[in-house]
C-alpha cells in the first residue's frame, strides 16, 4: 500500500486500490452523465434563447467530462458502452428517487444548478489532488469548466431573490435540492474513506469536503435572503463540521 503517485493503470499497486479508483469514477462518471441528462430538462424551462444555449453548453461539457473518464474506466476493463446502455436514470442517481429530480420550473432548473452541480464539482476537486493521475489530470481538465456552471446557478438565484414571492418560493424548495447535494458527498469518516486517505486517493474526509462546500455557498445564501435548513430537519446525518448558520 502506498501513498504516493500511481502515473499509469501499469502502476496500481494491488487489487483494493484498483476495486476503489474504479468505484471512485463509477460515482462520478454516473453523476456527469445523469446532470446532462437534468440540463436536458432544464433546457424546456429556460426563460431565454440565451439561457438555453448556456444550459446545452453545459450539458455538452457534462458529456466530454463523463468520455474523459470513461477512457480512463475502459483502460481498466470496465465496457462502458453496456455502461451507459445499463445504468439508472439521472434522477435515481442523485436521490434513489427517479421522480424526485423531475425539474418543473426555471426555479428548480436554478437550484440543481447552483447546488447539485456546484457540490459534484467540491468532490471532483479533491480527485484532483488524488493520487492516482490519471484521474486527477482528468478532473484538472474538467473542473476548468466546472468553474463556470457554477457561477451561474449563484447569479441567477441571487437575481430571482429580489422578488420576495420568488423568494419565499424559492426557500420552500431549498431543503430538498439542498439534502440531495449533501448525499453527493456520503456519509463521512467511513472505512472507505479511510482507505483513500491513506492512500492518497483523497486529502480530506468527505465530512470535510461537504463542509467547504456549505461555506461556499453561505455568502450567496445570506446576499439572497435564505437560509438552511436547521439540523434537526434534515433526513440525514450530517457531518459535525458542517455549519448551517448564515
Ligand atoms: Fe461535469
Ligand atoms: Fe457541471
Amino acid at each position: 500500500m502506498t501513498a504516493s503517485p500511481v502515473r499509469s493503470k501499469d502502476e496500481i499497486p494491488d487489487a483494493e486500490y484498483r476495486k476503489m479508483v474504479l468505484t471512485l469514477m463509477d460515482k462520478q462518471a454516473s453523476r456527469e452523465v445523469a446532470t446532462a441528462e437534468v440540463f436536458g430538462q432544464c433546457v424546456l424551462h429556460a426563460p431565454t434563447v440565451e439561457d438555453k444555449i448556456r444550459i446545452t453548453r453545459f450539458q455538452h461539457e457534462e458529456l466530454k467530462h463523463f468520455q474523459l473518464l470513461a477512457r480512463i474506466m475502459s483502460e481498466l476493463g470496465v465496457d462502458m458502452d453496456a455502461y451507459v446502455r445499463d445504468r439508472q436514470r439521472a434522477g435515481a442517481r442523485f436521490t434513489g428517487d427517479e421522480a424526485d429530480m423531475q425539474i418543473q420550473d426555471w426555479i428548480d432548473a436554478t437550484l440543481f444548478n447552483f447546488m447539485i452541480d456546484r457540490a459534484a464539482t467540491f468532490q471532483l476537486t479533491e480527485y484532483t489532488k488524488g493520487s492516482y493521475l490519471p484521474l486527477a489530470q482528468a478532473n484538472d481538465v474538467i473542473l476548468k469548466e466546472e468553474e463556470g456552471h457554477k457561477s451561474f446557478g449563484e447569479a441567477g438565484l441571487e437575481q430571482m431573490c429580489q422578488d420576495p414571492a420568488a423568494r419565499a418560493e424559492i426557500q420552500r424548495r431549498f431543503q430538498k435540492w439542498f439534502v440531495a447535494s449533501m448525499r453527493i458527498f456520503g456519509r463521512a469518516g467511513t472505512p472507505g474513506n479511510q482507505y483513500c486517505l491513506r492512500v492518497g486517493l483523497k486529502t480530506r474526509d468527505s465530512g470535510d469536503v461537504a463542509a467547504a462546500y456549505v461555506d461556499s455557498i453561505r455568502p450567496v445564501m445570506a446576499r439572497c435572503g435564505l437560509r438552511f435548513p436547521e439540523r434537526s430537519e434534515l433526513p440525514l446525518e450530517l457531518p459535525p463540521q458542517v455549519d448551517l448558520s448564515v
